[in-house]
């Protein structure tokens, strides 16, 4: 057995609109997702895993999976459906606080899972400045209304995909192109605003990306562009230096106020980290919408089995992200936010077991190589809702039946409890 530091903390985690349903319940006003397609198999997310009727079963789930903590995200468009600081559908989560809390369970809240308020979006969305400081005006609704018995918090999930996926590529809602550089940039205005706002550990969630490759050029660009862009403001109050003169091209970073790299750098107790796969980069390619300024790059996926997403499963490559992000970052700690693989089998997923153990397997690799890492999430607690792929990748350690949204262990449930327990992985 190779044993976990003391104090772990075990968790899953889940994001409210992969999850919920009920999006027209209680008030809650259209987000960017509803609607948006195509979705794949034509799945909505209109009921998705019905989380929002069945939470008190989900509770018990994870309750015995016995998991000390669990990471969700709160609604933006559920809590402020119109926009003014007057919450409505807060007391759900309300509820759910309570529940999870005399279970034993930590909840660990994020705020912006990718669900913007549509009307937010009608106003320039992300591309637009202000809506940071409507964010900041959320987050102070959510910690008023549960920062008595939240203290955990994370501002943003994988604002990479928020802004070059959503508004870069348009491969995500709301489907925008060609402004990545100004959402990424007010996406870490919003989460500078609204750090200091909430009471206690509050951290980020990034999906930093393990860029691999012979040339070493184009490997330090892919790197600044998916890891720099993010990184340097949050984690060091600056954009990298090459940076502007190698996007001069698509953008004259103008809506860079002074100021605002100060603002984004508010101070973090951890940073959360998602981790899946890894990227190969050489140079003479064409490039890829999601990458901005690596239009001379061609991407590549490891070689390699992969999950059913395609993804190269490389489990070294989370142990050499931790490994760099502590050297970089001494002081602070790191939490893997989410890490899972995308598999079919209903029950028996001996691959999602194996997928597990290499991973958090790595996690020890890295803690025994001196990272501070304090935490790990399970993605995902259910199958649920997969984004563009709809019910088609399922995530879960609960299988869900779409039918009829039966939850039912899966063998990697049954493992991850036996290693929360001993806190330990078996050899
Ligand atoms: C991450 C997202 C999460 C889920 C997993 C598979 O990028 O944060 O919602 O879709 O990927």
């Amino acid at each position: 057995m190779r044993r976990f530091p003391e104090g772990f903390v075990w968790g899953a985690a889940t994001a409210a609109y992969q999850i919920e349903g009920a999006v027209a319940e209680d008030g809650r006003a259209p987000s960017i997702w509803d609607g948006f397609g195509p979705i794949q198999g034509g799945d909505t997310a209109d009921v998705a895993c019905d989380h929002y009727h069945r939470y008190t079963e989900d509770v018990g789930h994870l309750a015995d999976l016995g998991v000390g903590a669990y990471r969700f995200s709160v609604s933006w468009p559920r809590v402020l459906p119109d926009g003014k600081p007057e919450p409505r559908g807060v007391d759900f989560y309300s509820r759910l606080v309570d529940l999870l809390l005399e279970r034993g369970i930590t909840p660990a809240v994020t705020l912006y899972h990718w669900d913007l308020p549509r009307a937010l979006e009608e106003q320039g969305g992300w591309l637009n400045r202000d809506t940071a400081y409507r964010f900041a005006e959320y987050a102070r609704v959510v910690a008023d209304a549960l920062g008595d018995r939240v203290s955990t918090w994370i501002t943003l999930n994988e604002p990479w995909c928020a802004a070059y996926l959503g508004y870069g590529s348009g491969e995500h809602a709301p489907g925008r192109t060609g402004g990545g550089f100004a959402a990424a940039h007010h996406l870490g205005l919003a989460h500078g605003l609204a750090a200091p706002l909430l009471p206690g550990d509050v951290g980020v969630t990034l999906n930093p990306h393990v860029v691999w490759g012979g040339d070493e050029a184009a490997v330090r660009r892919a790197d600044m562009i998916a890891n720099g862009v993010f990184e340097g403001p949050l984690l060091r109050g600056a954009y990298p230096e090459e940076l502007f003169a190698a996007t001069a091209h698509l953008t004259d970073w103008s809506f860079v106020r002074d100021g605002d790299t100060k603002v984004i750098n508010a101070p973090l107790d951890f940073l959360g980290v998602n981790y899946y796969s890894v990227t190969v980069v050489e140079p003479g390619g064409k490039g890829k919408p999601s990458w901005p300024g690596c239009e001379d790059l061609r991407f590549s996926s490891a070689p390699g089995e992969r999950t059913d997403m395609g993804w190269t499963i490389a489990p070294e490559g989370l142990t050499e992200l931790l490994v760099r992000l502590a050297r970089e970052n001494p002081g602070l700690p790191l939490v893997v936010t989410e890490n899972g693989a995308a598999y079919p089998e209903p029950v028996h997923d001996a691959r999602r077991v194996a997928y597990l153990h290499g991973h958090l397997g790595a996690v020890l690799d890295a803690v025994e190589a001196g990272a501070d890492v304090r935490g790990y999430y399970v993605w995902s607690l259910l199958d649920n809702f997969e984004w563009t792929f709809g019910f088609g990748k399922r995530f879960g350690v609960i299988h869900v039946d779409y039918a009829t949204r039966e939850r039912t262990w899966k063998d990697s449930a049954r493992w991850y409890r036996s290693v929360v327990a001993a806190g330990a992985l078996p050899s």
